[in-house]
């Protein structure tokens, strides 16, 4: 099974095969845009959208809905270009009042997706982007729904982005290694994560490896290897 983004070979599939892929690099770069508020992250918008696609796929989704939420996943922060630089990239943890500041990011990041229209159908980019942040059993945000409530690309992107940010060093922890990440993944299986995702995300390690290995670059996911080398 092929796990890699689909959409640059779209080219000659779609008739508007063109217009796809400048959509896809469109993402990329709004994605790119929001990361480069902090150099170190800025492939996180990138590895998320492509753990998000392997997901889906696995899944059993069609590369058309993979293709959906792989462009969420590029998307899923874009609202943190409406929180203030001192929340943002604020050094150590946030207070409460933060936290309620940094919490409107996926609200703002659905109004500014909002004039696209092809983005606004349910289950679309727009409700991915939105609920990206709510957890399985309810407790996240910005609505706290939960279960099935929670649109499943959004239940995906929970997910990758998870694993994406543990992966990466934050100024108040070190990066996990994928094996750290993935027991997290399973720890929380049903709480946090919906545990039908989590099993098919765990059976793939071999993939998720792969498509880490690909950003591997990154610099924040390189304090992953300094970790390793130094023991
Ligand atoms: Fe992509
Ligand atoms: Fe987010």
């Amino acid at each position: 099974m092929e796990f890699l983004c689909k959409l640059e070979g779209c080219i000659g599939a779609y008739k508007c095969g063109q217009m796809a892929a400048t959509l896809h690099q469109m993402a990329e770069s709004l994605g790119r845009a929001v990361d480069a508020k902090d150099k170190r992250l800025f492939e996180h918008s990138a590895l998320t959208a492509d753990l998000a696609t392997l997901l889906a796929l696995a899944h059993g989704l069609s590369d058309k809905q993979a293709d959906i939420i792989h462009i969420a996943g590029h998307l899923h922060d874009i609202g943190k270009i409406g929180i203030p630089d001192a929340v943002l990239g604020k050094p150590g943890r946030l207070t409460n009042q933060e936290w309620a500041v940094m919490r409107q990011h996926p609200a703002i990041g659905a109004q500014i997706l909002a004039p696209i229209a092809n983005f606004g159908a349910r289950n679309g980019v727009r409700d991915i982007v939105l609920t990206h942040h709510e957890r399985f059993e309810g407790g996240g945000y910005p609505r706290g729904l939960r279960k099935r409530e929670i649109p499943l690309g959004g239940r995906i992107l929970a997910i990758a982005d998870s694993v994406a940010a543990m992966l990466e060093y934050r100024s108040y922890r070190p990066a996990l290694q994928l094996g750290e990440a993935l027991a997290e993944i399973e720890r929380c299986s049903g709480s946090w994560y919906d545990p039908s995702l989590c099993r098919d995300f765990l059976q793939h390690e071999a993939e998720v490896e792969a498509v880490v290995r690909r950003h591997a670059h990154t610099e924040a996911l390189q304090g992953n290897e300094a970790k390793a080398s130094a023991g």
